[in-house]
């Protein structure tokens, strides 16, 4: 049952810190700060290509991976949505590797992509939260998000619980393929077994994201915007509001605003900017501030770091755990769910089934 939550979203959205801690405890060790990861259908070492299919939050969560397998170990990745994929007869490299990401298990898109991809000679691997699904029976080699049953049909823990396994997945490709070190590895990994410590602090800023809420539900349209591996998590932040609130959202990767969208700015059009600091930081910042100096309402959530800085021109400043670069993506999604779920809930839209929507999607 629901337990004192009024919506199975609300209280899936609480379990993350459990779900985030029992998915990385199944492949970090934390006195070691070693990933041990199960036998693998490609060795991560040898495998020329990955292509990474999903669909929805899913394809995301495998977006994210993407970033993180060819930064952490140069290992190229070709990332599509399975509906794609599927019909795009992409050319395979012999010997190459898959991974497919899915709660169900039961997507017909990303099944069919499965089947094409092994029929093309690739191994296999998803990435999966139902354990007797058809996909994990298909696949070559299945690794587990330990999301439990997720009722909402908007993704919540599920899609931190397949981050939480891309980022493992990662840092065991980047020492199979001698990319990172073991002090690397055991930065990487204590880092992580943060996140369910972090997940529960990003929680207690319900507040803050329920008064941001109350803009977002006043607008028709909303940009989301982030860089690097936040860039897929403004496309879910956009994903989720449309999706339970049927409001009109669009995610951005922040450096593209200029080529476009720019010109939907105006003091109507609340933009989200998921802007932890780090590397990317001061470019988002700069693009942050263009939009400002258009007119636009710039809500940002940030770290202790980025506070000051996106003070100058943003009207609303969400302050979040700073967190390393690996975890972040996981953590900024926790926030961008919960404000689409306050937003669904103050405009009186059924959140756990919004319309038109079925939680498995097994026709094509
Ligand atoms: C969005 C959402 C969907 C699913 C997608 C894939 O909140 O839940 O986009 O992520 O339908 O479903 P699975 O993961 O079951 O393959």
């Amino acid at each position: 049952g629901k337990g004192n939550y009024r919506h199975f979203m609300e209280k899936e959205l609480h379990e993350h810190p459990a779900v985030l801690g029992d998915t990385l405890r199944q492949y970090l060790d934390p006195k070691t700060l070693e990933v041990r990861l199960p036998r693998l259908p490609f060795d991560p070492a040898r495998v020329p290509r990955l292509t990474i299919s999903a669909c929805g939050s899913a394809f995301l969560a495998g977006s994210v991976g993407r970033y993180w397998i060819e930064q952490l170990a140069r290992l190229p990745v070709d990332a599509d949505v399975a509906s794609e994929l599927r019909y795009r007869n992409p050319p395979l490299m012999e010997e190459g590797g898959a991974i497919l990401v899915s709660q169900s298990g039961e997507t017909a898109d990303t099944m069919a992509a499965l089947r094409l991809l092994k029929e093309g000679g690739q191994k296999v691997l998803s990435v999966v939260n139902v354990p007797e699904s058809s996909m994990a029976r298909e696949s070559d080699g299945a690794v587990l998000t330990a999301a439990g049953p997720e009722i909402g049909v908007a993704s919540t823990k599920a899609f931190t619980a397949q981050l939480a396994v891309m980022a493992c997945l990662a840092i065991g490709f980047g020492r199979a393929r001698r990319e990172l070190s073991t002090l690397d590895e055991g930065r990487l990994t204590q880092a992580l077994l943060e996140v369910p410590g972090n997940a529960a602090l990003v929680l207690e800023k319900n507040e803050q994201i329920h008064e941001l809420a109350a803009e977002v539900a006043k607008a028709r349209d909303v940009l989301f915007l982030g860089r690097g591996s936040l860039y897929p998590i403004a496309l879910e932040g956009a994903l989720k509001l449309k999706e339970i609130s049927y409001i009109h959202a669009e995610g951005y990767a922040a450096g593209e605003m200029k080529h476009g969208p720019i010109a939907l700015i105006d003091s109507s059009v609340p933009v989200i900017a998921l802007c932890p600091s780090g590397p990317l930081f001061e470019k988002t910042a700069s693009n942050l501030q263009e939009a400002a100096a258009r007119g636009g309402r710039i809500m940002a959530l940030t770290d202790a770091d980025g506070v000051e800085r996106l003070s100058r021109f943003a009207e609303r400043v969400i302050e979040l755990p700073k967190v390393s670069e690996i975890s972040a993506p996981i953590l900024y999604a926790i926030p961008v769910q919960l404000l689409a779920y306050h937003v669904a809930v103050l405009k009186g839209t059924d959140v756990d089934q919004p319309r038109n929507l079925a939680k498995s999607v097994t026709v094509e």
